[in-house]
């Protein structure tokens, strides 16, 4: 019911250079789930032209709230659509933290995804000291209900899961710990959007890589991945990719 995607966020790293990975992934076999590459933004054009019409897709990693106007360093939403994109990230936990967003900036800013076709990969995740402190679902809820906009669907929103704490750290939460929160992303999302929230396509992130992925694919509610560092190498994106095809 709902295509698996394995998802890399590249975040301020590649040159033009860096294509002959995403190369790579786009000459091979088309996988039983969908592929996203979400390159800085200076490469998204040049991506989208190497991709083509073949198995990668290609995404932002953020885009401003309005369509257009005076707000010098940003990019629309529309700008990433023109440039190839057809998804961007959205309030992922290093803009959160580097650039002060909040929720409501955050759903602002999928809003306009929509409103320009893009699919918003909106990004939800507890800090180690609020997993300590017995708040992982209090965070994760209040992040999910103010960053999600009004009417989504599985056509123009994913969410990932990604523990503050997992990020770049080589730790991830026990299974039973992402089952937890996947399943409650799930259940939330049924009570706000009814039979629409089935196709809403849930990624857990944080320290994915080849040597962990089946098993976190195996997990309850997961639909896929949200994948920094390992996905800088078509080698090691590909065995994520192949993991998610069989599970
Ligand atoms: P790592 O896979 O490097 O931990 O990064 C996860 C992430 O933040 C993806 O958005």
């Amino acid at each position: 019911m709902r295509r698996k995607l394995a998802a890399g966020n590249w975040k301020m790293n590649g040159t033009r250079a860096s294509l002959d990975e995403l190369r790579l992934l786009a000459g091979a076999h088309p996988a039983a789930c969908d592929m996203l590459i979400c390159p800085p933004a200076t490469l998204i054009a040049a991506a989208a032209g190497v991709a083509g019409a073949g198995p990668v897709l290609i995404g932002g990693q953020d885009c401003h709230a309005a369509a257009s106007g005076a707000h010098t360093g940003d990019i629309s939403a529309a700008q990433l659509a023109d440039a190839g994109a057809s998804h961007v990230i959205l309030g992922h936990s290093e803009r959160r933290a580097d650039h002060g967003e909040g929720d409501a900036q955050v759903r602002a800013k999928a809003e306009a995804a929509r409103a320009a076709g893009l699919t918003a990969i909106v990004c939800v995740g507890e800090t180690e000291a609020e997993r300590d402190a017995g708040a992982t679902l209090a965070v994760i809820g209040r992040q999910l209900a103010g960053s999600v906009p009004d009417g989504a669907t599985g056509t123009d929103t994913v969410i990932a899961y990604e523990p503050v704490w997992a990020i770049g750290s080589g730790r991830t939460p026990t299974l039973a710990q992402i089952a937890e929160v996947h399943d409650f992303l799930r259940a939330s999302l049924r009570t706000r959007f009814g039979a629409a929230a089935d196709g809403i396509r849930l990624l857990y992130g944080g320290s994915v890589k080849p040597a962990n992925a089946a098993e976190i694919f195996a997990v309850s509610n997961v639909d896929g991945a949200l994948v920094g560092g390992a996905s800088l190498r078509a080698a090691d994106f590909g065995q994520i990719v192949a993991a998610l095809s069989a599970a």
